[in-house]
């Protein structure tokens, strides 16, 4: 190992791990040398019930994209995650929820999960749903959203969570999009002691959307909600009456499990489609061996199920495991900041997985409100969404680790499904800001910016050149998007957008997204959303945005913006355009910065020149590059001159 920041791998965690370095090699190698035998013994590991005959059918030629996976056998997700685990651990708890509130918390074992899913899945079908059918889920961190999940999963119905932090309209556009015929809701959400009016705006959005139905609504907080007549019923009274068995549909492998959407450089979100028979083996296999997670363990994933890795890391994998996994209501600092660390102690959690932004902001209190508490539960720690910088890993690792929990630091993205680069706690060396090594079947390649592969020691553009069981199958509705945008830059690979290096001992240093997308918060983002909000307001005449580098948040989101005629640039202006945004896509899209700008960096040919706004917004004035190409160079001089400190 050459750097000088290594971390071996503890002795204890190689003996007891289910992979430890010379299985990985052994495992690794064969998954590559030939992935129909690998992954045809390992999708054995969840239940089918038609076995499968055929493991692979892959093609990445532009002309003929598809993706196929155990495709002639059938399975249903749900009773993978419920039915099969009944007569071992019925009574184990299945989902530990913490509520927002740190006196409320609940336990809900595998025998209670699948009632409570046969009974709204009996309940959907009675609405009407069917097999095929899309159902929109935008919902808190409640134990229903999982209950939901699953019911959609067990009637064959592909759910589409929209995160509760999404605006009516990216609600309804995303509703539109996949038509689905029924939400699945609450009355508010409750976050740091604050309410979400989730069904008010369920509301709004359905004043634009008639696929859908029904709607059926949970009840949190016992919030005062108009309920639509013949339309709106609430969770409890529709699932009441109803039997707790509810006959899972026999399910294809590449039947459609389910729609998320997520920002790209360019357009409106994607619907990236998952299937379900890849999926679940490659969520639950990298569950099992990421985490190394064994019987009995509890396992605490912070995300919200309204990203993917809610979707793979705090349902799917883990329940197809017959894990416990936790669910979080709240936010890490609320009521304080030691929640996260009084939530390990409550429940004894042994494996702990949360993204960057968090860790940065908790560092920020310092060592205090984690020294008070125990953590000796814990065992194994992860990162996930942006890179971790070292200084983040090392503070993680030495303060809430107490230097004795292995990190591991998973790259993966909403299209693969699953983690495809980390570390594994028993078998990986550690290099603090670095995901290591790649998971079984997993093949990095790094490109030049003509495509050409680069060998050894070296930094380009990260590809994937064979297909793994998690890979999204296409864009939901647009099949065509869905090759343009992952296998025409570069011919016979998958293109993940992001940005590495890779070092002499092979490890991958994830750099960041290379295209116009930009993580915020760990949160997805693409720029061109955040300028067409901008721009429908009707003063803007324009509007580009770019990522800055932002202690906390990663990165955080920086708008030029160019006023129409006659328009005055207040301070007014400026907080109304920031709540416009807010509105528009969502707080999560709230701009950092705004700065006014008379006009913007163009080519002749009418093209903004990012590049060189993004250098502003980093305030590196010294390598603006070639600005001789610009219609009107003094813009930049404007600019520069007059960026907000
Ligand atoms: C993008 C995908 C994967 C679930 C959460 C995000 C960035 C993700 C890491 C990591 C460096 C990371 C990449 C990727 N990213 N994990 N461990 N190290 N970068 O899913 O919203 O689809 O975003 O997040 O840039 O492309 P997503």
């Amino acid at each position: 190992m050459s750097e000088a920041h290594v971390f071996p791998v503890p002795q204890d965690a190689a003996a007891n791990a289910h992979i430890d370095s010379t299985r990985y090699k052994e495992m690794y190698a064969r998954s590559i040398a030939d992935p129909e035998g690998f992954w045809g013994e390992h999708g054995k590991r969840i239940d089918w019930i038609k076995p499968y005959s055929q493991v692979k059918d892959v093609s990445y030629d532009p002309h003929d994209v598809h993706i196929r996976w155990f495709h002639d056998g059938t399975l249903n997700v749900a009773a993978n995650c419920l039915d099969r685990h009944l007569e071992t651990r019925g009574d184990q708890t299945a989902i530990i929820w913490e509520g927002d509130d740190p006196s409320v918390d609940a336990r809900i074992t595998y025998r209670d999960l699948y009632e409570r899913v046969g009974r709204l899945g009996n309940a959907m079908r009675d609405m009407g749903v069917k097999k095929g059918d899309r159902v929109c889920i935008y919902m808190p961190m409640v134990p229903e959203a999982a209950v939901a999940m699953l019911a959609c999963a067990r009637i064959g119905a592909v759910h589409s969570i929209v995160f509760g932090g999404f605006s009516p309209d990216s609600l309804a556009n995303r509703i539109q999009d996949s038509e689905c015929v029924m939400v699945i809701t609450a009355d508010e959400g409750l976050r740091g002691g604050r309410g979400v009016p989730l069904k008010a705006n369920t509301d709004k959005a359905l004043e634009s959307c008639p696929s859908v139905k029904h709607v059926i609504v949970v009840k949190r907080t016992g919030a005062d909600v108009p309920m639509k007549k013949g339309r709106d019923h609430w969770y409890d009274a529709a699932t009441a009456g109803q039997p707790v068995d509810c006959p899972a549909e026999e399910m294809n492998a590449e039947d459609p499990l389910f729609i998320l959407y997520t920002s790209g450089s360019t357009g409106k979100p994607k619907g990236v489609l998952h299937t379900s028979g890849g999926y679940l083996v490659y969520t639950a296999m990298t569950h099992e061996y990421v985490f190394d997670y064994k019987d009995g363990e509890i396992y605490w994933c912070t995300a919200d199920v309204g990203w993917v890795t809610g979707h793979s890391y705090i349902v799917y994998g883990p329940l197809a495991n017959g894990a416990t996994t936790l669910m979080f209501e709240g936010v890490p600092n609320y009521p304080t900041t030691s929640r996260f660390w009084e939530v390990v102690d409550k429940h004894k959690v042994n494996i702990f997985y949360t993204a960057p932004t968090a860790i940065r902001a908790l560092m920020r209190d310092g060592e205090d409100p984690v020294k008070k508490t125990s953590r000796e539960s814990l065992r194994i720690l992860g990162s996930v969404g942006e890179p971790i910088n070292p200084e983040a890993w090392m503070w993680f690792y030495n303060v809430v680790g107490d230097g004795r929990c292995p990190i591991v630091d998973t790259w993966w993205q909403t299209e693969t499904g699953g983690i495809l680069i980390s570390p594994l706690p028993g078998a990986t060396d550690l290099k603090p800001g670095s995901a290591t090594l790649p998971f079984f079947g997993v093949c990095p390649v790094v490109v030049d910016n003509e495509g050409k592969e680069l060998e050894g020691a070296t930094e380009g553009n990260l590809c994937i050149a064979q297909s793994w069981p998690g890979q999204m199958r296409t864009v939901y509705g647009d099949h065509e998007r869905f090759v343009q945008t992952y296998f025409t830059t570069y011919k016979g690979y998958y293109f993940t957008g992001d940005g590495c290096r890779r070092d002499e001992d092979g490890y991958y240093w994830i750099t960041g997204r290379v295209d116009d997308v930009i993580n915020v918060s760990g949160h997805r983002m693409g720029t061109a959303e955040v300028e067409s909000a901008l721009v429908a307001h009707p003063k803007v005449s324009e509007a580009a945005v770019v990522g800055f580098p932002h202690d906390i948040k990663g990165q955080g989101i920086y708008a030029y913006v160019t006023l129409v005629a006659g328009e005055k640039e207040t301070e007014e202006l400026r907080k109304e355009l920031v709540k416009w945004v807010r509105q528009e896509i969502g707080p999560i899209a709230s701009p950092d910065i705004i700065q006014w700008a008379p006009g913007l960096p163009k080519t002749r040919s009418g093209k903004i020149m990012r590049r060189i706004l993004r250098k502003i917004a980093e305030n590196d004035f010294g390598s603006l590059g070639d600005t001789s190409t610009l219609a009107d160079p003094s813009v930049v001089d404007d600019l520069i001159d007059n960026r907000p400190s």
